[in-house]
Parts: structure tokens; sequence; C-alpha cells
């Protein structure tokens, strides 16, 4: 199966983006119609169409994992969709993907195997917003499901219908005839269904607020929630007896508990918690359970099922939300202990970055962390990938596929999934970073800094895997390895604050290439610090998954609680205050902003430049591609021309009175843009 280097007559007009090559006349075999039944829309509709090809009696839903779905995934953007404008998939083409189709694996509609199968519509709504910088997106927000790429709450349908492909041309017709229901939202809960709406149970609290900052930011309410699990003896009328707090970072919990592993709700954890009371067993004697509360975060937004709990120029102040307003507010309404020595950081992947990342950015306020196999502390090695230095994202310097997901036989290596792969499975999900839920998508958008386009500005092309070092750049306050040792010295002091502050653990044959980010991270930091400036544990043959060091649970958090009572000012080694300076902080959402933001975008655009007869191109957004015409004595002279960004062009087409250059440039994502450069008298 391949590509088509073809585009349909239709997607020629509304794409007109001008082309290297010239497309050959098309007609697609296999056309799906999808119209749009009364009462479905409220009124005309953008968001993003997903057509699921599965096998013949199967439910398209029933895998949709990258490394094992046996569907074809097509995915289409769609404006202005209404009853009386239905969407049209067919084709699909890696050029076109704002306005055509894109299909995974790699594949147009064309090349769907002759055969049966059970298809399914799904479309993805929505929402424009105008955020406080000024940049405008249209995202789908989730509403207490956790964000997912496809079918969340509210999500029209169609029903599932058997078609047999035949190979020549067809018409199928679909409607979407039905809405996903919410099953959290009765309509009377403060902010409706975000965050979803859980029954409190005498240990399990959940707990919502409105951010005042997100809402600002996003013109919008936003909600930000918490698990919230109170140890055995609890006594809120006690305020004398206050209790340190693990904020255990990581995945949407929905009303899971507040504890990843195990969850509160699998029967073992609970009974004990509830009973205050640790069974005995062969080894151990019967033991109290751990004085401690045990918090998590509910954070779902527009690009994935949590924010990475840190300020970002693409999904906005969160990392404040949570650490200004959200835990300010449980330390209002629970008997915490409010101090950074009795507040830990903890978490596994997602959770293990943004727990090691709220103990680098806000000392002042998180003790330790004890992060487990965290998403790429390092961009050196973004998972597998050596971001600074390739050319490519999916390609080995000897032209291999870049692994994104492993396994291991022993200790033979299988690869599950490359990382070309996951990106254009994630584009048939969203484009501009928009799939929801796709990991590599949401580090764009937590990573990057916004584009021209006002969507995060993609570290490299999402078809081809082309690397664009400029926007690479970006990321750097964010490569957690750079912003600790480039702060080493800084006023910041983050060598002598973080110091014995970072626990990181993680497998040496973690699923996703996580170590290798440890090790560089380890690298960095121990140049500067020495052995035991911070402690990492790699386990040999150990996977991605499980608790901090493997220990069993209960141990697990004696260890916290026993960390907390040696750094308390009686302890053995108090956290001493010029750690927990406000000094140290980083992250700052204003920093993020200047940087980041939709007036920085602005701000690195210029328009071309021709001084006698040499142009500048001008500056564009990093992959941009450009085409430059001159323009003499009034008119268009000579054909239009490819031509480099940073590169400079002369004119050398003879004699003229009036020199001028006009630039266009185009990517995906991006309204194509011409550019005129000052008028030269020659
Ligand atoms: C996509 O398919 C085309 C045509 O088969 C092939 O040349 C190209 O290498 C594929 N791209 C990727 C990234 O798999
Ligand atoms: C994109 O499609 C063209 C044909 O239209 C093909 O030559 C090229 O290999 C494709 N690129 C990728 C990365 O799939
Ligand atoms: C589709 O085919 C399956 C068997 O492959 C059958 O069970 C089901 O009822 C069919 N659905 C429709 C809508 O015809
Ligand atoms: C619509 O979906 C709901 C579940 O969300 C289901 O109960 C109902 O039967 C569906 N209606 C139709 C017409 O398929
Ligand atoms: C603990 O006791 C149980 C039941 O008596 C037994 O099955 C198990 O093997 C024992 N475990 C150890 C480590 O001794
Ligand atoms: C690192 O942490 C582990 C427990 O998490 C502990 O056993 C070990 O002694 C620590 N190493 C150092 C050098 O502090």
């Amino acid at each position: 199966m391949h590509w088509t280097n073809t585009l349909s007559a239709a997607l020629l007009v509304v794409a007109a983006v001008a082309h290297p090559t010239t497309e050959k006349e098309h007609k697609p075999k296999l056309e799906v119609h999808i119209s749009v039944a009364d009462g479905i829309l409220k009124s005309a509709t953008d968001g993003h169409v997903q057509l699921l090809f599965a096998p013949a009696g199967t439910n398209p839903l029933d895998d949709t994992d990258v490394t094992s779905s046996p569907n074809y995934f097509f995915g289409k953007n769609v404006f202005g969709l209404s009853t009386k404008h239905p969407v049209i998939l067919s084709g699909g083409s890696n050029d076109t993907t704002d306005y055509g189709v894109f299909g995974w694996r790699n594949v147009s509609i064309d090349d769907v195997e002759p055969g049966d199968y059970s298809i399914q519509a799904f479309l993805n709504i929505y929402e424009k917003a105008v955020r406080a910088d000024g940049s405008v997106v249209s995202v789908r927000f989730p509403c207490g499901d956790g964000a997912p790429g496809i079918g969340g709450y509210g999500t029209p349908i169609t029903s599932l219908a058997n078609i047999t492909v035949t190979g020549k041309r067809q018409i199928e017709h679909l409607v979407f005839n039905n809405v996903t229901e919410s099953e959290v939202f009765t309509g009377h809960e403060i902010g409706g269904c975000e965050q979803g709406n859980y029954e409190d149970t005498e240990f399990l609290k959940y707990v919502k607020i409105r951010s005042t900052v997100l809402s600002n930011w996003w013109n919008r309410d936003v909600y930000v929630g918490a698990n919230v699990l109170l140890p055995h003896g609890y006594d809120a009328g006690d305020k004398s007896k206050r209790y340190p707090v693990v904020y255990a970072q990581g995945h949407w919990p929905a009303g899971k508990g507040a504890f990843n592993y195990p969850t509160y709700l699998d029967g073992a954890f609970a009974e004990a918690w509830d009973t205050g009371t640790i069974a005995a067993t062969n080894i151990t004697e019967a033991r109290a359970t751990p004085k401690l509360i045990l918090v998590t975060f509910r954070h779902e937004n527009a690009f994935y099922d949590d924010s990475y709990a840190v300020n970002t120029a693409n999904i906005g102040p969160w990392g404040d939300a949570i650490n200004e307003e959200l835990i300010p507010h449980l330390d209002s309404i629970y008997n915490t202990i409010a101090k950074p020595y009795a507040r830990i950081q903890q978490g596994g992947s997602t959770g293990g970055w943004e727990s090691i990342a709220s103990v680098i950015y806000r000392p002042d306020l998180f003790g330790v962390c004890f992060s487990s196999y965290p998403d790429s502390l390092s961009f050196n090695r973004h998972q597998d990938i050596p971001l600074y230095t390739n050319k490519n994202a999916y390609l080995t310097a000897n032209g291999t596929p870049i692994v994104s997901i492993r396994d291991f036989d022993g200790n033979t290596q299988v690869d599950l999934a490359s990382v070309a792969q996951e990106n254009h499975w994630e584009l048939t999900f969203g484009t501009s970073s928009r799939s929801i839920g796709g990991q590599w998508d949401v580090w764009n958008a937590v990573f990057g800094v916004q584009g021209l386009n006002n969507y995060p500005l993609e570290p490299w092309d999402k078809v081809t895997g082309e690397i664009y070092h400029e926007a690479v750049e970006f990321w750097k306050p964010f490569d957690l390895a750079n912003w600790v040792t480039s702060n080493w010295d800084s006023k910041l002091k983050l060598g002598e604050v973080l110091k014995k502050r970072i626990n990181v653990y993680v497998g040496l044959h973690d699923d996703y290439f996580l170590n290798e980010g440890v090790a560089e991270f380890q690298k960095a930091v121990e140049a500067k610090g020495g052995p035991g400036w911070a402690n990492f544990t790699y386990l040999a043959g150990q996977p991605h998954g499980g608790i901090y060091n493997l220990l069993p649970i209960w141990d697990y958090l004696d260890m916290l609680q026993t960390w907390v009572e040696d750094h308390a000012p009686d302890g053995k080694t108090p956290l001493p205050p010029s750690v927990t300076t406000p000094i140290a902080i980083g992250n700052k959402f204003v920093d993020v902003m200047a940087t980041g933001g939709h007036g920085a975008a602005l701000a690195r655009q210029a328009p071309p430049t021709l001084t006698g007869k040499k142009a500048s191109v001008g500056r564009w957004d990093p992959g941009v591609k450009l085409e430059a015409q001159w323009i003499v004595d009034g008119r268009p002279k000579g054909k239009p021309f490819w031509v480099e960004q940073g590169c400079d062009v002369s004119y050398e087409g003879g004699k003229c009175r009036e020199l001028q250059i006009e630039v266009t440039g185009s990517k995906r994502g991006y309204k194509t843009e011409t550019r005129k450069s000052n008028v030269v008298k020659t």
C-alpha cells in the first residue's frame, strides 16, 4: 500500500498551494459521503472527522492502539459542517492534511484492500477560543472524559456499517445520527462536566475549582480538580493534627482514586487504607497505614488527558493553576502541612516528568521528587531521537526507522512501533498537534512555542520527519537537564537548591527508551555536581511501569514518610530556607509567553528586503516553504522559483528601473502568505 501522488480536483481548489510537481487528474475509487441528521449539530461546525475501517464483524473501537490495531484510520478536517453540507472523504495525500484526507498507515482511501469491512465515522467538534494573547485556535475541549482522541463525550457518530470494498469506483453513504453521551454530567455540578464529577467516599474526596488564571487566558471558564485521599484517623475538626501530602502526578485519574499504583479502588490497598491497618504477611507484622494525604490532579485539556502540570504557551498556565490556586485551596480545606519539607512529588512516565519538573521549577513549594521512568529529561534523547543533532525524527543517521515502542523477548528487542508510524497515526486524529491524547502532539504543545498559525510550532514535519532545529531551540527551557545546568550558578542557584532533592528510577528495558533521557540528565548534572547530587536507579531488564524502584507499595509510602520526618525542622537533615527560596522559581508564565506566545510569533517574522539587486527572503517560521517572484518595473518577470529560508538571492535578469521581490510562504497548517520587499530603484 502506498501514497497516490495525485490530488482530487476538489482538494486542489481549496488547498490552492503552489506545488513543485504537477499532479495528474485522478478519480478516486472509493468515496465516503457523510451527512448530518437533523438535531445532531447545534450550528455549522468545525472539527475533525475520523473514519475507521475495521475487519468485517468487528467494532472499530475494539482496538485503536498504534501497535496492534488492524484498522485503517482516515482523518479529515471539516469546516462549517451542517445538515446542508455533508463531508466527502476520498483519496488521501501526505501533502494536504489541512484540507484533505490523511490515512494510516501512510495510505490513501484508494489503497484500502478490496474486502469486507465494518466502518464508522466520528466527529471531534472544535470550538474556537480567542486566548488572552490574541491567538485564536479551534480545538476540542474535553468534558469529564479524560480527552480521548476519538469517541469522547458529545461526539457525533455514524451507525456501524458493513461494506464491501470492491476496488472499483464506489460511493458509500454514512450519517452522523447519534451523539455519545456523558456519564459524568447530571447537569448541575460546578463547571458542568469539566474535569468530571464523582461521589465522595469517607476517605476519598473530589475537589474542583474554577481557575482564574486559566479562565482569563482561555477566555472561557476552565476548571481544575483533585482527588484527595485522606488517611485513616483523619479528623477534619482537629486542626492541630496535620499531614504531609504526596502529590501523585500522572494521567487522567477520573474517579479512580488518588494514587496511581495501585489505584485506591483496587481492593487490597483500599481495605488497608480504610481500616488503617496493613495486614500481617509471612515476612512483616501488621502495621498502621502511613499518615499521609495522597493527592492526584484532574487537568484534562484541549491537547491531552493532563496538562503536564507546568505553564506552557499552548495549553496555558496550568502550573500556576495547580500550584498557586488548587494546592492553596486544598491547604485551606484539609489539615495539610503546607511546607516544602512535607510536600512530595511522585509519578511515573508523564507523571514522572511532571513530578521532577515540579521540584525543579518550584523548589520553593515541593521538597523532593521520586520520579519513575520520566518522559525525556534531556532532549539529547527525546525518547530515542537525538533531537538536537539528527536531521530527521523518523530515521537514524544510517536510514533505519527510529523505534518508539519496544518490547523484549529475553534480551532481544522487539520493535512494536516506529516514531513515523505513531506520528502518522496521530495525524489522522488531528492536524496541527490536535490529535488530543497523542503523545508526540502533546509534547509539541507543552515543550513548543506557538507557531504563527497559533498552534504548536512543531519540531519536525509530521509527515516526513524533517527536524526544524530552529523550532527545537525553543524547547530548551523544558529540557530539564539544560534548565538545571544552565541555572546551576545563575541567580537561581539550582546546583545548591536542588541538591539531594531529586530521585529518579527507570528500567533499562523501558518500552519508550526513557532510560536514555535519564542517563543524559544524570551525565549533565553529575558533570556539575558529582555523583550523589541526585539519586538515580536503573534496574536491569525492567520495562516501563511499576512503583518507584519497584518497592512494595507500603514500603514505598513508609520511605516517603521517613523522608518528611528527616527533613522536618526537627528532623535529622532539615530542609533549609535557602533552598526553598522563591528566587529559584522557574517556568514563570510571563517568561513562557514572552518567548512562546502570539506576540513572540509575530515578532520573529520579517518581510523580504532588497538591497541593490540582492534580496533576503525574510524571516518565516521553521518549515515554511518559500517561493519567490521577481517584480520588475511593476510586473512579474520570469518564473516563480523556490528559495531556502536563510538564503539570499540576487536578481540577474538584466536592466530595469524598479525591482521588487515577492515571497510566498506555505506550510501545512498555515495560511499561505505573500510578503513583498521594498522597491529598489536601480
Ligand atoms: C509512505 O509511503 C510511500 C509510498 O509507499 C513511501 O515511499 C514512503 O516512504 C512512506 N513513508 C513513510 C514515512 O512510511
Ligand atoms: C509523500 O507522497 C509522495 C507522493 O505524493 C511520496 O513520493 C513521498 O514519499 C511521500 N512522503 C512520505 C514521507 O510519505
Ligand atoms: C454487520 O455484519 C455483522 C457480521 O459480520 C452482523 O453481525 C451485523 O448485524 C451487520 N450489521 C449490519 C448493520 O448489517
Ligand atoms: C444513541 O446512542 C445511545 C448511547 O449513547 C444509545 O443508547 C442509543 O440507542 C443510540 N441511538 C441510536 C439511534 O443509535
Ligand atoms: C506466605 O504464606 C502463604 C500462605 O501461607 C504462602 O503461600 C506463601 O508462599 C508464603 N510466602 C512466603 C514468601 O513465605
Ligand atoms: C538512593 O535511593 C535509594 C532508595 O530510593 C537508597 O536505597 C539509596 O541509598 C540512595 N542512594 C544514595 C546514594 O543516596
